[in-house]
């Protein structure tokens, strides 16, 4: 019997469209689902939308709609976007179907039967944009993660006896594996031997959720709620046989990626829900850290977002798939800009392994009539030859042990060292030169060349695959290898290139860009970010939703609403003013002011 492989993504919230952190997170999974896929794991892949909760209704009811109507709009756009991006998922849940709805209320009995939630009275503070209660807080205080105001909640609730479980988490956390990296690993450890509080997971003053058995007037905590994905949609708590058997085969996860600002809730809540319903523990939980733009995390509510579907128009999926998973490392955050895109694009893809493709693929069509030569054996064979090879086993080696421990920057940078020594190994032994020559030693050197460029352009192409699908399918048909995707990948090894093997249609991968790329890129965001954005931002707390009467003087009236343009000739009514804003300070007593000094130029 095959072994199993199960990988999920955090649910994604629907209360803003999808942008490239976004994508990180799906990619990194997509590239892992299809790595495992290819060395024979039957493998399920999970990903889905998180569309319950305060903030999503809040977010819907600002932007007119339906908190329904909202959610499947913006969720629409999730599935969109992957299908473009070639995401292999094998399920997509959201919140609101019904199946996951039943099934989170099977988990919720389970833990209510086996003792673990009782009735209170919840006061304290809460952050709708985290949904997130914080311990400790006061009045006005922020969130602690995403430094909004909380709000102050008092209401009867149903509680989780999360005090309970303080040594059983430590006694989980002492296996290394089971959160990474080992930073993330210790947070946790110290957040929870501080000590834990028994968790509020109802609500009862909004309606948007799913509806707490026996008590329909406390909806459940979004937070349970939106865990539960990850069992619901194998079949957890389903009377079905067959969901029962997924649920048996694919339960536990083999790795639950997340971003490195929910770990609380996947370390410490999620394993203690588990626990409270009998549940065996996840294998692997990994939190990557953030994509960057313009030096802050890149987020809706900062409005520095970078939408993928402008970076798929210009160079495609792969180019951004290789990029977030070459240009971070892992773990930690990284920056991302549209000049470090394109260079990348350049230096890797068009002149590193699109290159390689393309003039050993195209030496072959002209001095071999497009068929694979047969290299030469035994004493005529080079030490560059024997490196080459010797470099490929290698990189077959390093590249599966640094990508199976998430190192994926240091693993591709492994298989590029292959493709560099490759390219040198062909600059210095002049297949182009050879070519020319007609005797026999000429043409059987020639043939080795060739024959051990295409053999290690193989075995980049394979490795490379999982992260850049379909441009590396398109080189393996050129290659006339067939489907790329029944590649054995456990198998690979240098000297499988079957001789005399017939090329297919030999094309460019990767063309080159130019500056006007990056320009182009660059102006379509813009663009992008100057229309009105339909979805209000995130969770309009009070402090947002009255921001415009907050605002001093100098509004022009009216002001329109954010999902309403304006006409053409109230546009030329307005004048436009660039400044630089120099300072900006609180008005002290006041929580909702800024003192703003702005410099516009001349006068
Ligand atoms: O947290 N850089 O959803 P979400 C890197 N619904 N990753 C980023 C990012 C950035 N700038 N912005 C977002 C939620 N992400 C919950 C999860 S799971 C039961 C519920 C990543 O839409 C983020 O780190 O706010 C997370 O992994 C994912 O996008 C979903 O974020
Ligand atoms: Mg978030």
């Amino acid at each position: 019997m095959s072994r199993k492989f199960y990988i999920t993504t955090p649910i994604y919230y629907v209360n803003a469209r999808p942008h490239i952190g976004h994508a990180y997170t799906t990619i990194a999974c997509d590239t892992i689902a299809r790595r495992q896929r290819l060395l024979g794991a039957e493998t399920f892949f999970l990903t889905g939308t998180d569309e319950h909760g305060q903030k999503i209704e809040r977010a819907a009811q600002a932007a007119g709609k339906t908190p329904q109507q909202y959610a499947d709009e913006i969720s629409a756009q999730f599935r969109q976007l992957w299908r473009r991006m070639g995401i292999s998922n094998d399920d997509f849940i959201r919140t609101t179907e019904d199946r996951h709805k039943k099934r989170v209320q099977e988990l919720f009995r389970r833990i209510r039967d086996n003792g673990y939630i009782y009735k209170g009275t919840y006061t304290g503070q809460y952050c709708v944009s985290c949904e997130l209660y914080v311990d400790g807080a006061q009045p006005g205080d922020p969130c602690p993660t995403c430094e909004r105001i909380t709000e102050t909640v008092k209401e009867d609730n149903y509680f989780f006896k999360l005090s309970e479980f303080q040594d059983k988490l430590l006694a989980l956390y002492a296996n290394p594996e089971f959160i990474r990296p080992e930073a993330r690993r210790n947070e946790v450890i110290s957040f929870v031997r501080s000590g834990l509080r028994d968790l509020s997971i109802s609500r009862s003053t909004f309606s948007w959720g799913i509806p707490v058995p026996d008590d329909p007037k406390h909806v459940i905590y979004v937070w349970l709620d939106a865990l539960a994905n990850y069992i619901t949609a194998i079949g957890y708590g389903s009377s079905h046989a067959g969901a029962q058997e997924a649920f048996k085969k694919f339960w536990p996860a083999d790795v639950q990626m997340i971003g490195k600002e929910i770990v609380r809730f996947h370390c410490v809540y999620w394993p203690a829900f588990l626990m409270a319903a009998g549940l065996p523990m996840p294998k692997t939980i990994v939190a990557h850290g953030w994509l960057l733009f313009e030096e802050s995390k890149m987020s809706k509510s900062r409005g520095n977002i970078v939408r993928t579907e402008t970076i798929l128009d210009v160079l495609g999926a792969d180019a951004l798939r290789y990029f977030l998973l070459r240009e971070v490392v892992f773990g930690q955050d990284g920056s991302f800009s549209f000049d470090a895109l394109v260079q990348r694009y350049n230096s890797d893809l068009a002149n590193g392994l699109g290159n390689l493709a393309s003039r050993t693929l195209t030496m072959i069509n002209r001095y071999f009539k497009g068929e694979v030569p047969y290299p030469s054996h035994g004493a005529s064979k080079t030490a560059a030859d024997v490196a080459i090879a010797e470099a490929a086993r290698k990189t077959i080696r390093e590249f599966g042990t640094l990508f199976d421990q998430f190192q994926f920057s240091r693993a591709l940078e492994s298989a590029w060292a292959l493709v560099a020594a490759v390219d040198k190994y062909i600059v210095e032994n002049e297949p182009w030169a050879l070519g020319e020559k007609q005797d026999e030693d000429s043409r059987s050197r020639l043939a080795t060349v060739l024959y051990t460029a295409a053999e290690a352009l193989r075995i980049a192409t394979a490795l490379a695959h999982p992260v850049m699908p379909e441009a590396t399918a398109k080189i393996w048909a050129q290659m006339g290898l067939g489907d790329i995707q029944k590649l054995p990948l456990s198998e690979l090894a240098w000297g499988q290139l079957p001789l005399g093997t017939k090329l297919g249609d030999v094309q460019p991968v990767f063309p080159r860009a130019d500056k006007s790329a990056i320009e182009r890129m660059q102006k379509m965001e813009e663009e992008q970010r100057s229309t009105p954005v339909a979805e209000a931002s995130a969770a309009a707390t009070p402090a947002q939703t009255t921001a415009p009467q907050a605002t001093p003087a100098a509004v022009p009236a009216p002001v329109p609403a954010a999902n309403e343009k304006i006409s053409i000739d109230d546009f030329a009514k307005i004048e436009l003013r660039v400044g630089l804003v120099k300072v900006a300070e609180r008005v002290p007593k006041a929580d909702k002011l800024l003192r703003l000094e702005v410099d516009i130029g001349t006068e």
